[in-house]
């Protein structure tokens, strides 16, 4: 792998350079031409060379479920085809992307839990791939390690156990140096996994029950999609021009691919597993007008499940490649009210998402019953060892520009900084600087502690503003091996701010 990588690289003489965020912002070279959001999310803001679509006039599209290839006594086994195609996305526009099977949202997978489920990957793409299966409790060989690529012209096959509870799981490219772009074009899917204690409860299903993923994009004159790669072949030098090596953000929100969609709803109550797949986004979701009666957002799971019980939210703070498994209930609304979802986060078109418009009277036997699911509930006295990381820019350079780093290092798949012992549960304390970085931990599912949450959940990516710290409790559950952990806004995770545990 990192060929380029040792070429460009040049540690610094040691220690962490923390440089303050006001001094960071002219010492990287951001030009101009976008705000840094250093409130919000971390990165500068693209600007789209084309008119922009009117909000609420797509409809939401929702990505197909992929049917599987075959079913035997042993697993479910599906085919998936990474190539380019072209998607109408901005009307009257072609914009290339790259897909599972061609489309972006990827295909849906949805996986039974216990029930083997195998992923044949065929790399039609002209650079190399990688899949990851994010939030999955995967074998290291199958869980899409950053240098485990391959190349175009190849398959290559995942086999994933899934023995772990219903959940909001997603697949996406992990390849090295190269994930913020090739997720940028598309390179992103659901995987739900059920179970028999999700399917017992009486939460809305079938057409009430919406899968919304949330990314940001910036097109061009021709309607494709701009990143601001500095090889833009995605097969030279890794990263971005240096003004966006605080994350690409793009001025057009999409719902499903669709450009700030509308989805029309009877006036019952549905279920929206909502993902941010966005680059360096985050996005606090709000609902203008809120319901006459209740609140907006029922929330009943998170990244890796049910929670035990629902917890009720105004608003939902969403970091990059966090799950909210939410009900809105749209009964107390007349029929004809449209309810915008708002991004109270954004500024100007990015404050916007999407909207829903309560054309119908529909008949409802769902409700959401006070108790959701048995969690176990960690407790500090379990984690036998206590580590302590701290995500923040400094500790190594790429053409003079300072690299965000884990502890002052950049990713080195040789380096392992932790080992923890299978079957451990393990004390965490993260703090991030500079910027907010939403920190993600493969394999091991982890409760927040500190700071403290309105509900025990198990989660894998936890949201982190400049300068906070969390304690989480990190469960080593499953396989032994080596995996990542690394901050998800994607130029950052390019960039170097991922390292390796391996569990022994
Ligand atoms: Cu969603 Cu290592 O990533
Ligand atoms: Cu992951
Ligand atoms: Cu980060």
């Amino acid at each position: 792998m990192t060929l380029s990588r040792r070429h460009v690289l040049r540690m610094t003489a040691g220690g962490i350079v923390l440089a303050p965020l006001a001094s960071a912002c002219s010492g990287l070279g951001f030009s101009g031409g976008g705000n840094v959001e250093t409130e919000s999310s971390a990165g500068n803001v693209l600007k789209s060379r084309t008119e922009l679509p009117d909000p609420f006039a797509t409809p939401l599209p929702v990505p197909p479920v992929l049917a599987p290839l075959r079913q035997d006594a042993a697993a479910d086994h599906y085919e998936i085809t990474q190539k380019r195609s072209t998607a109408e996305i901005l009307p009257g526009m072609r914009t290339e992307v790259w897909g599972y099977n061609g489309i972006f949202p990827g295909p849906t997978i949805v996986s039974r839990r216990g029930r083997q489920t195998i992923v044949k990957h065929r790399n039609d793409l002209p650079i190399p791939v990688v899949v990851h299966l994010h939030g999955g409790k995967t074998p290291p060989e199958h869980d899409g390690y950053p240098t485990d690529v391959f190349g175009p012209g190849d398959n290559h096959e995942y086999v994933y156990p899934m023995d772990q509870p219903a959940a909001i799981l997603w697949y996406h490219d992990h390849r090295m140096d190269f994930t913020g772009p090739q997720v940028y074009r598309g390179l992103a899917g659901f995987h739900l996994v059920h179970d028999d204690d999700e399917d017992r409860l009486p939460l809305p299903k079938a057409e009430r029950d919406v899968p919304l993923m949330i990314t940001d994009r910036a097109f061009d004159e021709d309607g494709g999609m701009i990143y601001p790669a500095r090889d833009p072949s995605l097969r030279g030098e890794p990263g971005v021009t240096d003004e966006f090596m605080s994350g690409v953000l793009g001025d057009c929100v999409l719902v499903n691919g669709a450009p700030w969609p509308v989805m029309e709803v009877t006036n019952t109550r549905y279920r929206f597993r909502v993902l941010n797949a966005s680059n360096a986004r985050r996005y606090r979701l709000a609902l203008d007008p809120p319901p006459p009666e209740g609140p907006s957002f029922v929330q009943v799971g998170s990244d890796l499940g049910l929670l035990g019980a629902p917890v009720e939210h105004d608003e939902l703070q969403i970091a990059q490649a966090e799950r909210f498994d939410v009900v809105i209930d749209f009964s107390s609304y007349p029929i004809g009210q449209h309810v915008t979802v708002r991004n109270t986060l954004g500024e100007g078109p990015t404050r916007d998402v999407m909207r829903f418009v309560v054309a119908r009277r529909g008949t409802d036997d769902s409700h959401i019953p006070a108790r959701l699911a048995d969690i176990e509930r960690l407790s500090r006295s379990q984690a036998t060892v206590e580590r302590e990381f701290t995500f923040a820019r400094g500790g190594a350079e790429h053409h003079g520009v300072t690299l965000w780093t884990v502890n002052g290092e950049p990713f080195d798949p040789e380096r392992i900084q932790a080992d923890p012992e299978l079957g451990s549960v393990e004390l965490w304390k993260i703090h991030v600087l500079n910027v907010p970085h939403p920190i993600h931990i493969h394999l091991a599912p982890f409760q927040i502690l500190e700071p403290s949450q309105p509900a025990t959940a198990w989660k894998d990516t936890v949201d982190l503003g400049s300068g906070d710290k969390a304690e989480v409790l990190v469960r080593f559950d499953g396989y032994r091996g080596r995996y990542v952990f690394h901050c998800h806004n994607l130029e950052h995770e390019d960039m170097m701010m991922m390292a390796n545990f391996r569990v022994r």
